[in-house]
């Protein structure tokens, strides 16, 4: 029996972790569940969206699976997600991105799997106002090294790319090739403009492909041709590997190619620690509704349950949603209107009872 951390989350997470956490027991899992509060609902007893007993339950239990998290605006509070990969070193954010039948999006044999470094980049937040001092003593560094001019009235977002993250990652995508049984890993880039940060990630990543050549082949491309080769062949592509920021955007534009937000999974993983979660957020726009699509964060769980190497129930709940898709007659509102079907759409908590039900007819 593994004990696993459950955070709810904000918004559509209550709907979609309560739905997840039905499917999982009926899979069979070993599992006991841990419940942690994070998100909006804390502030006002914790005083902090991410409590440290939240933080503590993932440490001791190493697993957690978690649903999207709001980060207030103008609160000063940082985000969760951030302060969660930080504060546990989550430092690879693994987004398999893998077509389902029945969904009638652009592309029907989509398979490939988004390996984004989480710990650095310009996504780190590591900023400076405009006008404050330390925006100034930078404008004037920049000036007196002849590094570049920059306009006196800039914000200022660092963009910096280190060797250690970068070779780690891409050893780490190269690892998750071998055991996976993927064929080709695909660094994606702005050396040509960005030299000292993408470049830097470029070398280190020919580096490191240099040790697997004739196990896992490797190739590079540049982020905007990327960006445009997903759209025309996304077939071509196998294991990618991004710096922070590029991965981000990409994730959102693959899961687009496969039917969109509702049904892309991922994963947070450090050397101690791993949290599951959907790439979507809390979609406050359909919050309490009973309109979400839980099978982003129920895909989460299979790829929990694979890590936990609990791979039987994994492979229930995955093929049973194959199932579920195929048939049809029971898809959420999002699905729906990603395919201009006119057929009525299911609630979260009925395409939940029928997935289960399913599952069980399959068992
Ligand atoms: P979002 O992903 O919450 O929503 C974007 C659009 O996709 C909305 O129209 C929403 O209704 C739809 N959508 C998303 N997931 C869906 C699902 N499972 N089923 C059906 N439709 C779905 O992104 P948005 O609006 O930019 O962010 C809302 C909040 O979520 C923000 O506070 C943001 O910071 C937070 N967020 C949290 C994340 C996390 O905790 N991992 C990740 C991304 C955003």
């Amino acid at each position: 029996m593994q004990t696993v951390t459950l955070i709810p989350g904000d918004g559509i997470g209550v709907e979609t972790s309560a739905a997840m956490q039905r499917v999982v027991e009926a899979s069979g899992a070993a599992i006991d569940w841990e419940i942690a509060p994070a998100g909006e609902a804390c502030i006002a007893e914790f005083g902090t969206p991410l409590p440290d007993s939240t933080l503590e339950a993932c440490r001791r239990n190493g697993v957690a699976i978690k649903g999207p998290v709001t980060t207030p605006v103008g609160t000063g509070f940082r985000s969760v997600n951030v302060a969660l990969r930080k504060e546990l070193g989550l430092y690879v954010c693994l987004r398999p991105v893998v077509s389902l039948p029945g969904v009638g999006s652009r592309y029907e044999d989509v398979d490939l799997v988004i390996v984004r470094e989480n710990s650095e980049d310009l996504y780190a937040g590591v900023e400076f106002e405009e006008g404050s001092d330390g925006a100034a003593r930078l404008i004037s560094l920049c000036e007196d090294e002849g590094a570049g001019i920059i306009r006196s009235d800039s914000g200022i977002s660092i963009k910096a790319i280190s060797r250690t993250a970068s070779q780690r990652i891409v050893r780490w995508a190269f690892e998750y090739a071998l055991a996976n049984g993927r064929h080709k890993v695909t660094a994606v880039h702005k050396a040509n403009i960005m030299k000292h940060s993408d470049g830097l990630f470029l070398a280190e990543a020919r580096a490191v492909a240099a040790e697997y050549a004739g196990r896992v082949e490797f190739d590079d491309k540049i982020v905007d041709a990327f960006c445009m080769n997903m759209v025309i062949d996304p077939q071509q592509f196998d294991v990618v590997v991004f710096p922070n920021l590029y991965g981000d955007i990409a994730s959102d534009l693959a899961a687009g190619l496969v039917g969109g937000l509702g049904l892309a999974p991922g994963a947070n993983i450090g050397d101690d620690c791993a949290v599951f979660e959907a790439v979507h957020g809390s979609a406050p726009d359909i919050a309490g509704q009973d309109k979400a699509n839980p099978t982003a964060q129920i895909l989460s769980a299979a790829m929990m349950l694979d890590h936990i190497g609990q791979r039987r129930a994994a492979e229930r709940i995955r093929r049973a949603i194959r199932s579920v898709y195929a048939r049809g007659e029971c898809l959420t509102g999002d699905i729906r209107w990603a395919s201009g079907s006119d057929l009525p759409a299911a609630r979260c908590s009925e395409f939940t009872d029928n997935l289960i039900e399913t599952m069980e007819a399959e068992a």
